[in-house]
């Protein structure tokens, strides 16, 4: 038997002034992308902002549905968004901002499973890490240094072919 553990580097900024000014605007997008989140079922809201290699940035926000499982997320909004308008370009990284209407939110809301699992297919395919920026409304920017981090042992495409 062999144990092995498996964990990553949280970077924890207190202050959004400590990210490169790059960062801190795609930070500002996904808070603007969020603002325009259709989210009257949860009234939490989600934008996301992708980065891209040739230097465009895509957007997303929660598109909800009366029937619910309809609805999707921010992040995936802004993924396939991204794919269908520049397929082929690599991904940098990809901010979100979380906010509820109900209270503030303090602490940064990670991607769901599904988010999760959508980004890591991107990673894959372009075979470098996609950086992760996350703030909620207060409190401080989390910053992963790849899906995967976030996604140990994910499943991928290698696992559908024997080559
Ligand atoms: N949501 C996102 O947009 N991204 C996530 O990673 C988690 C959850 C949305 C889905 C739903 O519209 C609302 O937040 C509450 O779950």
């Amino acid at each position: 038997m062999e144990r092995k553990q498996i964990g990553f580097e949280l970077l924890i900024f207190e202050d959004a002034n400590e990210l490169s000014q790059n960062e801190q605007k795609l930070l500002h997008t996904a808070e603007q992308a969020r603002e325009n989140a259709y989210a009257p079922y949860s009234r939490f809201k989600v934008g996301a902002a992708v980065l891209l290699e040739n230097g465009e940035v895509v957007i997303g926000n929660n598109q909800e549905n009366a029937s619910y499982p309809s609805g999707l997320c921010a992040e995936r909004v802004a993924v396939f968004q991204a794919g269908a308008k520049y397929p082929g370009v690599a991904i940098k990284a990809v901010a979100i901002s979380a906010a509820s209407q109900d209270h503030v939110l303090q602490m940064p809301a990670a991607p769901c499973g599904n988010c999760r699992q959508s980004i890591m297919e991107y990673e894959q395919k372009q075979n470098a890490p996609i950086v992760l920026l996350l703030k909620a409304e207060k409190g401080p920017v989390y910053k992963c240094a790849s899906m995967a981090d976030i996604l140990p042992l994910a499943f991928n495409s290698a696992f559908l072919s024997d080559s």
